[in-house]
């Protein structure tokens, strides 16, 4: 009550001193509410009445005053305009350099992933509003597209965020892995950013809604398409020849009719993306629960997915599926293949095309395969997708194993699948040797660390008909697809030729940069890189000293120890990874031994004599404890710092979870300073 009489005291005061009646009216409309009680019993004295009819009543504006309003309201909408159409440009910086940084700053990589796909799902995303170089175009099983780039599978899992995607410019999109049942995938967190690579590791293990989920999704966006009246003119006029086909009774029939597919979509001679120049993809996955051998779970996706699609991907190659990669054994994928393409086959009598009788529509196959197989391996996987009758091949998938070239230190143990530029140079040594095998009669589709135009160039040397991508995306946002091709049209043009003329050029795979972040780095080690790689297995030999200590072995000059193998027989591709990893640390350890029971038992570690981090940790302990000892330095974490500010309760706390942590007991708290 107090400050709105002393504000209506301003009020009269401006008024008296000749204010402006702007000022005195802003004055007046702040005291008001609080005032109108204490005024309703007392007139109000003559100079308030005074001021509130100077203050209500209104001059016409002057024509200076017009003006200056149409001014600010001319550059609100201005500014307005301007702000959503730089946050709808996909090329803005905002969405790499602001969005992308705040997204990895604050959730963990699969958050980040849902929150894109929500809101490319909304369709207030950005979009890629630029237009394909022609240099660019080529075709995919008869089909055009206006760039080579496409997304890989694992992003758009569900089917959720199609049209979004397709509309940031990539010339098409992979949705899936689909399951046939759904099926949760394995425990998070399973995606993990190596970030100094700008590479992931993950392990999904195929999280899917499984097939019918996915199926309502496809036919709805038909369904959708079926209802918006230009398509169903130029529709109705393909099916009838008649031209008026845009009333709604029309509409509705068509998009009620038990065939609303992509029968109609590929009648009017559109792509089953329902987008010019773009394809959609189906990638087909396996549920957990299947038979490891069993092809049926890829025929069912076949027969359900395929109507929808314009590429069908059979994926035998997830690092995250028991037993899912021994597809890829030769005999085995062979079989797998021709009963696929049998059944896709079958399915083709079934979806004739109702614009041209008799017109047949074949969904094309690929078989996607992991880059970590061996030559031969390679050449069987080329001689089956010859035979089985299969239209491509996509190469590849993420890797089991970790290069030597990997910088992160965060991360790197965990188990999956590593993607992103340290799967680029096995990505194209396998695809160039698959090619090469197949003597260019099969497209093939190249992925594994595709990041900027030259990496996309590289592959279309190596034989990739096109590419397609999925770690970099993460890591630089919407703007990259239209990054790419960009880059990717002036080094065309600085080669006179277009991507159709440069497929299977050639490359020199040791001339073959890889994209790390602020700089390229040669394939191969680096002498940076040898010494790193030096010092690394420098370490994990004293660990494993340590270790041997501890278990109470010989040390590495006396006769190697047993310790476990992997079954060759069983499985290949891990025996020759643990032999390398051996052979890089210099230990050789014969073949097929088992592991010994008595080296790791308990007796044998009751009398073995203390490692040196075991005897630090001692140490330190007693000194912690002595309360006679030197004062107790604490470096505070800004964790900390953030609960307890600089203060001594926070060292103190410090000081106990460090102690706890190693093992080193109780700290005499009047020791830390
Ligand atoms: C998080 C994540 C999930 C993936 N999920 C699938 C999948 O479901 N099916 C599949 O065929 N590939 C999947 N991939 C592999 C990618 O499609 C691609 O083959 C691989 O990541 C290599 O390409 P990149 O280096 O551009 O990421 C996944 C990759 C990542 C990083």
């Amino acid at each position: 009550m107090l400050g709105a009489a002393r504000l209506r005291g301003a009020a009269t005061q401006a008024v008296r001193a000749g204010a402006s009646t702007t000022t005195a009216r802003q004055i007046h409309f702040a005291a008001r509410p609080a005032c109108r009680p204490s005024l309703a019993g007392s007139r109000p004295s003559s100079a308030i009445a005074q001021a509130q009819r100077t203050l209500f009543t209104r001059t016409p504006p002057t024509p200076l005053a017009r003006t200056r309003q149409f001014a600010y309201l001319v550059l609100t909408l201005a500014g307005g305009a301007f702000a959503v159409a730089y946050y709808l440009d996909s090329r803005s910086g905002i969405h790499r350099w602001v969005a992308i940084p705040l997204l990895k700053a604050f959730t963990d990589p699969e958050t980040a992933q849902k929150l894109a796909i929500k809101l490319l799902e909304t369709g207030l995303a950005p979009k890629d509003f630029g237009v394909d170089d022609e240099i660019l175009q080529t075709e995919l099983f008869g089909k055009t597209i206006s760039n080579p780039i496409g997304l890989a599978a694992g992003f758009d899992k569900q089917a959720e965020a199609i049209d979004g995607l397709l509309d940031l410019g990539f010339g098409f999109i992979e949705i899936g892995s689909v399951t046939p049942e759904p099926q949760p995938g394995n425990p998070q967190p399973r995606y993990f950013r190596l970030t100094d690579d700008e590479a992931c590791i993950n392990r999904f293990g195929f999280n899917s809604e499984g097939h019918s989920v996915i199926l309502s999704r496809l036919r709805d966006r038909v369904r959708r398409w079926l209802l918006h009246s230009t398509n169903v003119a130029s529709l109705h006029q393909a099916l009838t020849g008649s031209p008026d086909g845009s009333s709604t009774a029309a509409q509705q029939l068509l998009a009620s009719h038990p065939k609303s597919n992509s029968a109609f979509v590929d009648a009017v001679g559109l792509p089953r993306s329902l987008q010019h120049g773009k394809l959609l993809a189906v990638n087909l996955g396996k549920n957990k629960t299947s038979k490891e051998e069993s092809v049926d779970d890829y025929v069912k996706g076949v027969e359900r997915l395929g109507p929808y699609a314009d590429m069908i991907v059979v994926n035998v190659s997830s690092p995250n599926t028991p037993g899912l990669r021994r597809l890829q054994r030769r005999g085995v994928l062979e079989d797998l293949l021709t009963q696929v393409v049998k059944a896709r086959d079958a399915m083709v009598s079934a979806h004739v095309n109702p614009a041209k009788e008799g017109g047949k529509v074949a969904v094309p196959l690929l078989v996607k395969i992991a880059p970590d197989l061996s030559t031969e391996e390679l050449h069987d996987v080329a001689d089956a997708a010859i035979n089985s009758g299969i239209d491509g091949l996509v190469i590849s998938n993420t890797t089991i194993s970790r290069p030597e070239s990997l910088r992160s230190s965060e991360h790197v143990r965990e188990t999956g699948g590593l993607s992103g530029p340290p799967v680029k140079p096995l990505a194209l040594k396998a695809l160039q040797t698959v090619h090469g095998r197949i003597q260019g009669k099969l497209p093939i589709i190249g992925c594994g660390g595709v990041t900027n135009g030259q990496d996309a160039l590289d592959y279309a040397k190596a034989g990739a008909s096109a590419v397609e991508l999925y770690t970099s995306f993460g890591y630089q946002g919407v703007g990259l697809p239209r990054k790419i091709k960009d880059e990717l049209t002036e080094l065309l043009k600085a080669e006179g030729k277009t991507w159709k003329q440069v497929v299977g050029t050639g490359v020199k795979l040791s001339e073959v940069t890889v994209a790390a972040p602020n700089d390229n780095v040669p394939m191969g080690l680096s002498p940076a890189r040898d010494e790193a790689f030096t010092k690394s297995v420098a370490s994990v030999k004293q660990e494993l000293a340590g270790l041997r200590q501890n278990l109470g072995l010989p040390s590495a000059s006396s006769p190697p120890p047993a310790v476990f193998v992997p079954d060759r027989e069983k499985d290949e591709a891990y025996y020759t990874l643990v032999e390398k990893a051996n052979a890089a640390l210099g230990l050789s350890f014969p073949a097929g031994q088992k592991p010994s029971a008595s080296a790791a038992s308990p007796e044998a570690l009751k009398d073995a004599p203390k490692t040196q981090g075991e005897q630090a940790a001692e140490r330190a302990a007693a000194v912690l404890k002595d309360p006679k000892g030197p004062e107790i330095k604490v470096q505070v974490t800004d964790k900390t710092k953030k609960v307890f500010g600089d203060s001594l309760r926070g060292r103190v706390a410090e000081a106990e979870d460090a102690a706890a942590n190693r093992d080193f007991g109780k700290v005499d708290k009047s020791r830390v300073v």
